[in-house]
């Protein structure tokens, strides 16, 4: 049997795409929260001042926040291990500065982690997971300060000395590396640059990107050694956006040309939160690119003194590389590259490719030997109510299916592989086009993209299946 005895089964979320109640509870507003509705076609708008009568997603999203003893039960009912999901970091501080916690903002999370263990859940929480309170942002600009690193640490502080005993993994930052490109800029680290309207396409500073992810890393630093500090048993992973990258031909040039790419946009963050350091590789990115990263006398011995414990990611896609080609043509797909001919896509155009996940985590656990999981993976696709009322999403047991196999060829290769939360275990917000009609879930929800829908909650014939793969531990797919 491939899988370990504990593998951890589960499904994630976040915060933002499926709680909802954006101001109930003393929440502030946060990054998330001023993004409109948008399509695959039409991007989300980003709006510093909230518009009468737009429709804002995460607003209301699917409404966790008042449905999350209904949505647990029925994760527990497919038999959970895990729960990946956020804190929003504006529900606890919500400008980022209070004094003083907001309690009531603590005792939703009371209540869902409560709610987790009574099922024997194990709850696995992102700490920042596109949720940068807008507060921070407007006075900050998000992550370009430094001021953020104490904001952080103390929000982190808050939540590990109340949950200790409960809970035991936290991840610092959701695809920390998605701000290596224009896209992570706002999403990730609350950068908004004047100009910007569309979230695909910010006005990009790429000095403030990555002088913003220095300040991520010595916060993750510093976090994940306080944790440890305030509870020995807990465990800090990191959290990538790993999108590994072919060379389009083996024309020596097209393989360089990948090895560049491959290591700012999938490596370069992973490589200084696991190993403490720069990667040496990033010096002549950053003099080509005329980025100087200011760092702080003692950033060195942070980094090193907090390496995480294990190594997460998200995986959806992969893309090629070329020398020669504009790398953009892959319409879709989120860190670019062009299109694979032996791979198919999504209907959102993300490239298919379960292979790439055996490739994907032989190369991770070659290069770190520690813990791997893969906290993100699926397929969102537009479902279908038959008129009998049931969804027969197929497609989406297809793929995970293939996903599962490949991480059973990884196991077999001598991988360390902790467990398997695929996305949007329950429907929730698209993070990048914004709306519902993206579906990933195991359960569908009543919400459609005009605002509709009474928010009730049914079983795609996908969640059957999981609950007998979580059951056999991966053995009947
Ligand atoms: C990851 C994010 O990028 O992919 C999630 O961590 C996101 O927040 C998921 O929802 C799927 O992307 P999308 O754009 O289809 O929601």
């Amino acid at each position: 049997m491939p899988f370990k005895k504990d593998f951890l089964w589960g499904g994630a979320v976040s915060a933002n795409q499926c709680e909802g109640a954006w101001n109930v509870d003393g929440k502030g507003i946060s990054c998330a929260d001023i993004c409109t509705g948008g399509t695959h076609t039409q991007p989300k708008r980003i709006t510093p001042v909230l518009e009468e009568g737009t429709f804002y997603p995460s607003h209301e999203a699917i409404d966790f926040y008042h449905h999350y003893k209904e949505d647990i039960a029925l994760l527990a009912e497919m038999g959970f291990k895990v729960f990946r999901f956020s804190v929003n970091w504006t529900r606890i501080f919500p400008t980022g500065e209070e004094e003083e916690p907001n309690e009531r903002g603590l005792e939703f999370y009371d209540k869902v982690i409560d709610q987790c263990l009574k099922y024997h859940i194990e709850p696995l929480i992102t700490l920042s997971h596109y949720e940068v309170p807008l507060a921070l942002t407007q006075k900050y600009n998000g992550w370009a300060s430094r001021e953020m690193i104490a904001l952080f640490k103390k929000y982190c502080q808050v939540l590990f000395e109340r949950y200790k005993g409960k809970v035991k993994y936290w991840l610092t930052f959701n695809e920390i590396n998605s701000a290596t490109g224009p896209f992570g800029g706002f999403l990730s680290q609350g950068i908004l640059n004047p100009g910007t309207k569309d979230f695909m396409h910010p006005v990009d500073i790429p000095q403030l990107r990555f002088q913003g992810l220095h300040h991520q890393f010595v916060a993750s630093a510093e976090v994940v050694r306080m944790a440890h500090e305030i509870d020995p048993e807990y465990k800090v992973g990191c959290m990538q956006l790993f999108a590994t990258m072919y060379p389009l031909t083996c024309n020596p040039d097209d393989v360089v040309a990948c090895q560049k790419f491959n290591r700012v946009k999938n490596w370069f963050c992973s490589d200084v939160q696991v190993r403490g350091e720069y990667p040496a590789y990033m010096k002549r990115y950053f003099k080509e690119h005329h980025i100087c990263v200011k760092m702080e006398e003692g950033d060195t011995q942070i980094l090193k003194e907090g390496c995480v414990d294990f190594y997460t990611f998200s995986y959806y896609m992969t893309g090629c590389i070329s020398a020669k080609l504009d790398q953009r043509q892959a319409e879709g797909n989120l860190i670019g590259g062009l299109a694979n001919p032996y791979l198919k896509a999504s209907d959102w155009g993300w490239q298919i490719d379960p292979k790439g996940l055996h490739y994907s985590l032989n190369e991770i656990y070659d290069r770190y030997q520690i813990p791997v999981m893969v906290v993100e993976n699926g397929l969102g696709a537009f479902d279908k109510i038959e008129e009998d009322g049931t969804i027969q999403d197929d497609y989406r047991i297809d793929y995970l299916r293939h996903h599962i196999i490949q991480m059973k060829e990884a196991v077999e290769d001598g991988g360390d592989l902790m467990g398997y939360t695929p996305w949007g275990c329950i429907d929730l917000v698209s993070a990048s086009a914004g709306e519902m009609a993206k579906r990933y879930g195991f359960i569908y929800v009543e919400k459609y993209d005009d605002g509709t829908g009474d928010l009730s909650r049914r079983k795609k014939k996908s969640f059957d299946w999981y609950k007998k793969v979580i059951e056999s531990n991966g053995e009947i797919l």
